[in-house]
């Protein structure tokens, strides 16, 4: 008995707990989390004031060559698979890689190696970060031609995973933009990958996820830039309307008019959007400026929404501030977790302490944590063709019924066959007289409605089907978040001929893990599936 009574207290602390999220988080973690940030940033500015140099690159990577040469040494039957020491925790990725099951290489390159302004390039070390690399550039004048909302996502993780941008209908994917690549592979050596040396490999690190090598520095393009976004909300009511304007706006159409820098759109319900449209600006005395990412302001898509009712506006945004315009909400995820988030006094007395690092969330997630996230979220980011928009949209409502959405086009050029993991666009979706497709980023992120309303909700099913959408239109899941596929409908989704060839001649058979197993989720997901029947 006593036990049983013991049991219930614990349970009805748990379902406090749960139902009142948001006071753990303000009162545990976000001052944790806060803390955690001023060690990781004291950490690497330490490291970075004893280690650091573009110089020592050089040495670095010999460093890197012999942890590999001498992993190459040992009997064949003892070797584990290879991976970097760079814990989990540290990755924005949500799925948990067992890299205690790997052999791990410790890959420190923190460093900006050389700026190239004559042919707007930037050579890199892998893991800086957004963060470090627009406070580098802006100032110069520049930006990378690819680069993600979230301050901790490093250039070389959005290398070897997706990168892709509201600047994308321009440019492309991130991998259309990387000038080459400089890899470790499985014996030890170091090669560079472009279009001119070892293009096959070059085609298969993007969407790779450290499966074929180690990166050690990669050469980006940058665009010039202005100071300022000068940047235009467009409220838009029904379906059809809004798609067809978003698919307009982007190109999809190829009549040759000039589209802006950048495009997005939030899909707050099944009838209404914002559309914003940014174009690099400099100072224009006429329109108000808007410091977004100021800790006290209302969260990015929050101001969005309030356009649905004011009605279209216009206003200069610092480009800085732009491009990390929803870093402080994370897109909208930080509002599971504090619903009350954008209240004013809240923000008054609390903003500065958000957003809560990604890493301390991660940090901090047990396994049973990570059970409830993985059945009682979504989180997911999707390339699909912007001609099936509404049917996305409405694909994603029946099975999430999860809003916002983060929509923005992208270009996925067609290079022909074996050029990649990313299959080639179907012709029907090739915009007339160019060599590429106008696809879009689905972004799905939150807690579903049928999770809020407590009703019935089978995470599997649901990612499954969608999955299965998502193969059947030729779009692609970014692999950064937890797929659901077996290994027969992934080969289905990506193109893996070349990949596979690419692995036999580069060594990284029997060096490192597969792709499939190393995006796979770290959960069971068909056992979960059948106990969430
Ligand atoms: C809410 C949210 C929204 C997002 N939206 C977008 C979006 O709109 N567009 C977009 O492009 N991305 C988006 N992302 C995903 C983001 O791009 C990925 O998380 C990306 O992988 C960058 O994270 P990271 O730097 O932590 O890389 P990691 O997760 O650390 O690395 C990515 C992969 O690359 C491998 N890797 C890393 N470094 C090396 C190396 N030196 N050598 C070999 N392999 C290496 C890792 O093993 C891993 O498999 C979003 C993420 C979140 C959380
Ligand atoms: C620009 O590229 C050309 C051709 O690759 C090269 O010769 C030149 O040195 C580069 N410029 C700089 C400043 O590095
Ligand atoms: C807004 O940003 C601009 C440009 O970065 C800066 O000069 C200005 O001081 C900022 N204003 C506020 C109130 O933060
Ligand atoms: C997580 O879920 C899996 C599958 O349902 C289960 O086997 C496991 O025990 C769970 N772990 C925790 C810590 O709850
Ligand atoms: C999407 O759903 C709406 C409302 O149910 C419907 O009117 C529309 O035809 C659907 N669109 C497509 C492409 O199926």
């Amino acid at each position: 008995m006593p036990q049983n009574k013991q049991k219930s207290a614990k349970e009805k602390l748990i379902e406090f707990l749960e139902n009142n999220r948001g006071l753990v988080v303000l009162f545990f973690c976000l001052p944790a989390s806060f803390l955690f940030d001023l060690f990781l940033t004291a950490k690497r500015n330490i490291h970075r004031l004893l280690f650091s140099s573009p110089k020592l690159h050089e040495t670095r990577a010999a460093k890197i060559q012999s942890q590999i040469r001498k992993w190459n040494e040992s009997p064949k039957e003892n070797r584990k698979l290879l991976c970097t020491s760079r814990p989990n925790w540290l990755s924005l990725s949500t799925t948990f890689f067992k890299k205690d099951q790997c052999h791990q290489i410790q890959v420190d390159l923190f460093d900006i190696l050389s700026l190239d302004e004559e042919n707007l390039t930037i050579r890199l070390e892998p893991m800086v970060t957004v963060g470090e690399i627009t406070n580098y550039l802006i100032p110069k004048g520049y930006t990378l031609a690819v680069t993600l909302e979230i301050a901790d996502a490093t250039v070389g993780g959005l290398a070897m995973g997706t990168g892709m941008t509201t600047h994308s209908h321009k440019v492309g994917l991130y991998q259309e933009n990387v000038v080459s690549y400089e890899v470790i592979l499985g014996d030890g050596s170091l090669v560079i990958a472009s279009k001119e040396e070892n293009e096959d490999l070059y085609n298969c690190l993007p969407w790779s996820h450290g499966s074929l090598g180690f990166l050690v520095a990669l050469t980006l393009k940058i665009v010039k830039i202005k100071p300022y976004i000068k940047m235009s909300y467009t409220p838009v009511k029904g379906q059809k309307d809004y798609c067809e304007m978003i698919r307009f706006l982007s190109g999809d159409d190829g009549t040759d008019y000039p589209v802006a820098d950048y495009i997005e759109a939030t899909i707050f319900n099944r009838n209404e959007a914002v559309i914003m449209t940014g174009q690099y600006s400099d100072y224009q005395p006429t329109l108000p400026i808007n410091n977004v990412t100021n800790w006290y302001k209302p969260w990015f898509y929050k101001y969005v929404e309030t356009f649905l009712t004011r009605g279209k506006h216009t206003e200069l945004i610092p480009i800085r501030e732009y491009l990390l315009r929803h870093n402080r909400a994370i897109f909208w995820v930080v509002e599971s977790m504090i619903p009350f988030g954008n209240n004013p006094l809240f923000r008054l007395l609390f903003g500065w302490l958000l957003p809560p690092k990604p890493a301390f969330l991660k940090f901090t997630t047990t396994p049973g944590i990570r059970n409830f996230t993985f059945t009682k979220q979504v989180f997911q980011d999707i390339v699909l063709p912007i001609r099936k928009l509404e049917d996305q949209i409405n694909v994603s409502e029946k099975l999430f019924d999860a809003y916002p959405l983060l929509v923005y086009p992208c270009k996925i050029y067609d290079h022909g066959e074996m050029s990649g993991q990313i299959k080639r666009p179907n012709p029907d979706y090739i915009v007339d007289g160019t060599n590429y497709a106008m696809y879009n980023d689905l972004g799905v992120y939150g807690v579903p409605g049928f999770v809020k309303r407590k009703e019935k909700y089978n995470p599997v099913d649901s990612m499954r089907n969608m999955e299965k959408f998502t193969r059947d239109v030729g779009g692609f899941s970014f692999l950064y978040a937890d797929i659901f596929m077996t290994r027969e409908e992934f080969e289905e989704m990506f193109d893996l001929k070349l990949y596979e060839i690419v692995r036999r001649k580069y060594f990284a058979d029997g060096a490192f893990p597969h792709l499939y197993d190393k995006v796979k989720p770290e959960i069971d997901v068909f056992e979960l599936g059948r106990q969430c029947e």
